[in-house]
């Protein structure tokens, strides 16, 4: 009689230790996911110290007249039909162990009974819901906006297939919460990783350094998809090279499903883009979406526009993109998102306020010529006298059409520059 009872109650005891160190590690995984997200959100103040502390809550105050909450949940309620980020956004500690045991077109374990399948033990990721997003596109219209402070300005920050911020981050901003990969990305980043010419191998790692938060693969579930060996091949480099980056993937693709757009603003989308879908991935999880960098047009403003604002890759005709940036437009009047084209107010003000502070203060080269008329010079639309520098300056920088001089001669006009009085009262 006593035996049994003993071998029960170590049987017993085995299998509550089992589970606590299944809880344990459950627990630990996520506590190491939401450390790394605590410190990605940190980050951003260093690259702007001359932004006024309340910069964030100036900016979105101004822009919170701009949404409509009502359509704003009305649009929730239709994606999150199609995506819930809690439990669809899923986190693997280890890759390998997951590979083995999960089947990752249904998430239930591979050794489970086929009529009665147990689901995968998976760690659903710290996505929580957020005031504020940006959307980062990688539209050229981005180049030289300015725009890299109010970007990272947002709570959370989402970009797509993990292009380059580093050099550009005064017009895109540093910051990256969340990249999505689509199917020919993760290809390349994969070949990339694994290629014998050590230049490119650490470039990408580089990459995947500098843009760290989570890479959020898309097509991970589908049939027949070599996305999940190339997304482990990125999930072993990242964790052999100790970068603070995570992987994660749909547990079901829902992006794909034209309905979601004919139900969201009735049109049919042909092929939708990665942009327009990491838009519809970021409405389940943000309430007030900042758009920036998706402007499909090859001019803005009589200037030419790149395709990318990182290389010169010609305009693509894959997708609907005048259908995509109509609907972009639409959910703009609609209060729905912020769609920002061009330059911004901010970037105004940053250089009023980089002004105001002493140790920040930038030098100002103030060129005075004799007898040079406005249309003397390229930028201002002489096409026979060639200059490129001055030309280059005002693409740089800013180029001011609007201008009163204190006088209609040269000395007395230049005193004025220099002492900001009226030739009369500096004698000359
Ligand atoms: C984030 O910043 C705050 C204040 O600057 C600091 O107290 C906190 O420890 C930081 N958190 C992390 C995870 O670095
Ligand atoms: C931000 O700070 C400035 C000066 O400290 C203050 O005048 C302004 O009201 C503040 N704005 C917000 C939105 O808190
Ligand atoms: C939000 O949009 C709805 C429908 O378009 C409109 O009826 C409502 O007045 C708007 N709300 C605000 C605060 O503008
Ligand atoms: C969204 O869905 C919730 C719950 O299903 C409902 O209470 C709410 O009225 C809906 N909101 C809109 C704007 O449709
Ligand atoms: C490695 O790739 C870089 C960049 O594409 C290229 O410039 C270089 O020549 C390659 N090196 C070798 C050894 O192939
Ligand atoms: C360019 O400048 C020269 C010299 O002032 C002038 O003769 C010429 O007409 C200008 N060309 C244009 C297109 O304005």
């Amino acid at each position: 009689m006593i035996r049994p009872i003993f071998h029960a109650t170590v049987f017993f005891g085995i299998c509550l230790i089992i589970v606590g160190l299944l809880y344990v590690y459950k627990l630990t995984a996520s506590l190491q996911l939401a450390r790394i997200f605590a410190r990605r959100l940190n980050m951003s103040r260093q690259d702007y110290p001359w932004l006024p502390p309340n910069f964030t809550d100036q900016l979105m105050t101004e822009r919170e007249a701009h949404f409509n909450m009502t359509n704003i949940w009305k649009m929730r309620n239709i994606t999150r039909k199609y995506f819930n980020p809690k439990s669809h956004i899923i986190y693997f500690s280890d890759f390998h162990v997951f590979m083995q045991k999960c089947d990752p077109h249904t998430f239930t374990l591979r050794n489970s009974h086929p009529r009665r399948p147990r689901p995968c033990n998976v760690v659903h990721t710290p996505i929580k819901q957020y005031r504020t997003c940006a959307v980062v596109g990688n539209g050229g219209i981005l180049l030289h906006s300015s725009c890299g402070a109010e970007i990272d300005a947002h709570e959370f920050v989402i970009r797509s297939n993990l292009p380059p911020v580093h050099d550009y981050r005064r017009d895109v901003g540093s910051r990256t919460d969340l990249t999505t990969m689509n199917v020919i990305r993760l290809d390349q980043i994969a070949n990339a990783l694994e290629t014998f010419n050590s230049t490119l191998r650490k470039d990408m790692l580089a990459r995947l350094g500098q843009s760290p938060g989570m890479i959020f693969s898309y097509s991970f579930s589908f049939i027949g998809s070599k996305a999940r060996y190339r997304m482990q091949i990125v999930d072993t480099a990242i964790k052999n090279n100790h970068l603070s980056t995570i992987t994660a993937f749909p547990s079901r693709s829902f992006l794909k499903s034209k309905r979601l757009y004919t139900e969201l603003v009735g049109k049919d989308l042909n092929f939708a883009s990665t942009g327009l879908n990491t838009f519809a991935l970021a409405s389940t999880f943000c309430e007030r979406i900042s758009i920036y960098g998706f402007y499909p047009m090859p001019t803005y403003q009589n200037k030419r526009v790149p395709y990318h604002y990182y290389d010169i890759r010609p305009h693509s005709g894959r997708h609907d993109f005048d259908e995509e940036y109509a609907m972009l437009r639409q959910m703009d009047a609609d209060g729905v998102i912020k769609h920002v084209v061009g330059k911004l107010w901010f970037a105004f003000l940053s250089a009023t306020l980089t002004l105001s502070r002493g140790e920040d203060r930038p030098n100002f080269v103030f060129f005075v010529a004799d007898d040079l008329g406005i249309g003397d010079v390229g930028c201002f639309g002489n096409d026979t006298i060639r200059t490129p520098n001055i030309d280059s300056i005002a693409t740089k920088g800013a180029k001011l059409t609007q201008h009163l001089a204190a006088t209609a001669v040269c000395t007395p006009s230049r005193a004025a520059f220099l002492t900001g009085r009226y030739p009369i009262r500096s004698g000359t």
